[in-house]
């Protein structure tokens, strides 16, 4: 079997410079899905025909190398874009199906795939239909008395008592690549639109004692081509919507399965409850009995059992421990690994940095470019200044430091085991363990001073 992936229409209702196939859903490009889908059938070889935006998406696709890029110069028709891809298909066994997906229907599933090649064989041919309230634009399936498919009519040339048939294509179908060729040299463009139709081939088929099946989808938006932005909300809405299914069945909690959006994988273990508007990016573990807080961020990390993490805050690129508390409104970015029970509280940003086990920072911080021991605490107001203006440089903390609020630790520095820095200090030189370091202006107490008076004019 081999697959062919239309993809060179411009896509000109999405109103966009982008190639139309790479508007994601679920943030994956709509090609990226009809692609995972299709290796799910394991085919021999993957076509994909491009033209409008082609350099875009093979730029975007070039971490697929097996992928076989056919350039359609022109757009001029499904039937012309599958004539494209022949001369690189195996025509001579007859076994060998030809699997026609469309780079825009990106919902596809390889369950419904399967059961399409498996009603197709050497020599018949298999059609995914649907039926719907609202036939409207697409091809319609034309049956005879004995309810045998007989040829696919497209909206524009269809007849008003045709266009009354609620059973559509959906444009998938597989095809025995053998007797495909013979087929596409005889379509004609004589249609109201002035393309080679691949749905063509059905009435050619027919005329050529070649049985043609069909299959329906399950639902329609499985097979829902994308042309418009709203289109493309209604497919996330529906993607969203199966990615919270899944989550509830596999019995996390969600307060509002409506209000999650999950774009990339996300794994859970037992008992992990997330609140409303959520958006999970990339690829998130959560451990058993995390807590995701109202309006969290998180994109490509992992969070370990019994964490919490309180509403508004971001999370990229980093790995949490158990135990840890996290929020509200941090901002924990890339290379930031927190170890089990720390806690980084509200207005802390950190940055490429270890939290040690128990170490606390609670409000009002900047870590970056540092790693903490266990059981240190940072006091509100803390910067780590790891920016000279033209390097980055790291502060070292030891285990149980205690800094002072409104501190500076101004890098390179190492802050020693047991050491305690009093609240506003800059500090630029190593303090060693266990030491108090103070490194402020000297309070002075002035008896007898005169506030400034207003001068008279
Ligand atoms: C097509 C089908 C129609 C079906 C509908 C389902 C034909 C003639 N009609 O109509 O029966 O109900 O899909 O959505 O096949 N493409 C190319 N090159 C071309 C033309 C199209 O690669 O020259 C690609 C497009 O990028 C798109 C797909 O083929 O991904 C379908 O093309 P489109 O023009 O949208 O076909 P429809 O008119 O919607
Ligand atoms: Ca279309």
């Amino acid at each position: 079997m081999e697959v062919v992936i239309l993809a060179a229409g411009k896509g000109t209702r999405m109103n966009s410079d982008k190639p139309k196939v790479l508007h994601s859903v679920g943030g994956k490009a709509m090609i990226e899905h009809v692609l995972d889908c299709a290796a799910e059938c394991q085919p021999g070889r993957t076509h994909v025909v491009i033209g409008y935006g082609g350099e875009a998406l093979k730029e975007h696709l070039s971490e697929r190398p097996d992928l076989n890029w056919v350039n359609q110069e022109q757009q001029l028709g499904t039937g012309h874009a599958v004539q494209q891809a022949m001369p690189a298909v195996d025509c001579n066994d007859s076994e060998n199906q030809l699997l026609i997906l469309f780079g825009d229907v990106p919902m596809i599933s390889a369950t419904t795939l399967k059961a399409l090649l498996s009603e197709a064989g050497a020599d018949s041919l298999a059609l995914l239909t649907v039926v719907t309230e609202k036939p409207d634009g697409f091809g319609r399936i034309i049956r005879d008395d004995s309810s045998a498919v007989q040829a696919i009519v497209e909206h524009k040339d269809a007849t008003a008592e045709q266009l009354l048939i609620n059973e559509v294509n959906t444009g998938i179908m597989a095809i025995p690549a053998s007797r495909l060729t013979g087929w596409l040299e005889r379509i004609q463009n004589n249609n109201k639109q002035q393309e080679y139709y691949l749905t063509d081939i059905v009435a050619l088929a027919v005329e050529d004692g070649c049985p043609v099946k069909a299959t329906q989808a399950t639902s329609e938006m499985e097979v829902l081509g994308v042309n418009d932005k709203t289109q493309l909300a209604m497919l996330e809405r529906y993607y969203q919507t199966m990615q919270a299914d899944k989550l509830l069945a596999a019995g996390v909690t969600l307060k509002d399965p409506a209000r999650l959006d999950v774009r990339g994988s996300l794994d859970c273990g037992k008992d992990v409850e997330i609140d409303c508007n959520v958006i999970f990016e990339g690829d998130v573990t959560l451990g058993d009995a995390v807590a995701i807080g109202a309006n969290c961020v998180i994109k490509d990390a992992t969070i370990g059992a019994g964490s919490q993490i309180l509403p508004g805050t971001q999370i990229e690129g980093a790995e949490i421990g158990a135990a840890v508390n996290i929020g509200p409104m941090a901002r924990i970015r890339p290379g930031s690994v927190i170890h089990d029970k720390a806690r980084i509280g509200n207005f802390v940003e950190t940055k490429q940095a270890i939290i040690g086990e128990g170490s606390k920072a609670n409000h009002l911080a900047y870590i970056g470019d540092a790693e903490l021991g266990s059981g240190c605490n940072i006091g509100a107001g803390t910067i780590f200044c790891n920016y000279d203006g033209a390097n980055k440089h790291k502060t070292t903390l030891g285990d149980n430091v205690f800094v002072g609020s409104n501190s500076v630790l101004i890098a390179p520095v190492t802050l020693a085991d047991n050491s305690f820095v009093a609240a506003g200090s800059a500090i630029n030189t190593d303090v060693p363990a266990e030491h108090l370091c103070v490194a402020r202006g000297k309070q002075r107490n002035i008896a007898g001073w005169k506030r400034p008076t207003k001068k008279s004019t």
